[in-house]
């Protein structure tokens, strides 16, 4: 079930099966795009809304010209600085994507993934890979193999690239004209986007509780246990609590478990470690609860703190 065969994956590509696989961000639950009925199967097992639509995932920006209609200067540029890249673009679709991939919307979401088996992948494949990320819906996002399984036994086939570089998803963007908006934080950020076109881009910065795809819900990616945001300085937690902490600032926790994203507060390795930390908070039997320090909200902090709450939603503070 887990392997790392690209040809063998691809075939089950082509037959209109679904792949796991990694990309630079996290594991995605791959089809081919312009195939509606394997799409379909995607939203069966991930038990995912239809009004939620999905990333097609390409190797070539040839691809961007079959699938989009709005290619503008401004986009080739994007791409040029970013893909491969954990950036995606959403543009006007063109009529070879189906509308099970966009929920009927007159848009496409589409990146070029930085990570060689996923990129061997959709060319072996000969196809644009529409892929979300492969959890069941609202629950924690996989970095590895394993917590594919965990999630999704019943997928065709898992590609092993073991963990993921960056960790969380990609920044999603709706390009139009010489306007750039926010749609969903992630690795990159948008001074990120404003330096590498200077003057060229307008990028507006919604709250993140106000983004606008459809699948920005408030309460996502989450934990099958209890998350609470760790307040500053709170030490005195039930038992059987798990702690997360993003580095080492003298506070000590014991009797807990404890798990360190970074012992330095280095942001990337934080967006790298955190999902993998809430798995295995999740899957330790002896941690009923789990508590999880905060991050600043600047930069990369932005990304990482909308994944903290939406995971925390139900549970933002033991008083709530
Ligand atoms: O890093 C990533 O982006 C990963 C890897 C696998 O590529 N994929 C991922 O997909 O995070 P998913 O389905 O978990 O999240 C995709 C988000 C959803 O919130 C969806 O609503 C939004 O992208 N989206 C997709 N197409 C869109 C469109 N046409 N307009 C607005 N939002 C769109
Ligand atoms: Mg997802």
């Amino acid at each position: 079930m887990i392997k790392n065969h690209i040809e063998e994956a691809a075939r089950v590509i082509r037959a209109g099966g679904l792949v796991a696989f990694p990309t630079e961000t996290v594991y995605g639950l791959g089809a081919d795009a312009l195939n509606p009925v394997a799409v379909a199967k995607i939203f069966q097992l991930k038990e995912r809304p239809s009004f939620d639509p999905l990333i097609v995932h390409i190797a070539c920006i040839d691809d961007l010209e079959r699938l989009t209609t709005g290619i503008t200067t401004l986009v080739r540029q994007l791409a040029d600085k970013f893909w491969p890249g954990p950036l995606t673009m959403v543009l006007p679709r063109s009529a070879l994507v189906p509308d099970i991939v966009t929920s009927g919307l007159s848009t496409v979401g589409v990146r070029m993934p930085e990570n060689d088996m996923a990129l061997q992948l959709i060319r072996a494949a000969g196809c644009p890979i529409a892929a979300p990320s492969a959890n069941k819906f609202g629950q924690l996002s996989p970095v590895s193999a394993a917590h594919v399984l965990k999630q999704l036994p019943g997928v065709d086939y898992i590609l092993d690239g073991g963990l993921t570089r960056v960790g969380i998803e990609s920044t999603i963007v709706a390009v139009e004209e010489n306007r750039c908006r926010l749609l969903r934080p992630g690795f990159i950020t948008p001074d990120d986007i404003e330096k590498a076109l200077p003057g060229r881009f307008v990028i507006s910065r919604a709250k993140t509780d106000q983004l606008e795809s459809p699948g920005m819900l408030k309460s996502h990616y989450s934990p099958k246990k209890p998350l609470y945001l760790l307040a500053p300085g709170e030490k005195q937690l039930p038992a059987g609590s798990g702690v997360i902490l993003h580095g080492d600032n003298g506070n000590v926790y014991d009797g807990y478990q404890v798990i360190h994203t970074s012992h330095t507060f280095n942001i990337v390795e934080t967006a790298a470690n955190l999902f993998a930390a809430l798995h295995a908070m999740e899957e330790d039997e002896g941690v009923k609860q789990i508590f999880i320090q905060g991050v600043n909200e600047s930069g990369l902090g932005i990304a990482i703190m909308d994944r903290i709450k939406k995971a925390s939603y139900r549970y933002q503070s033991l008083t709530d």
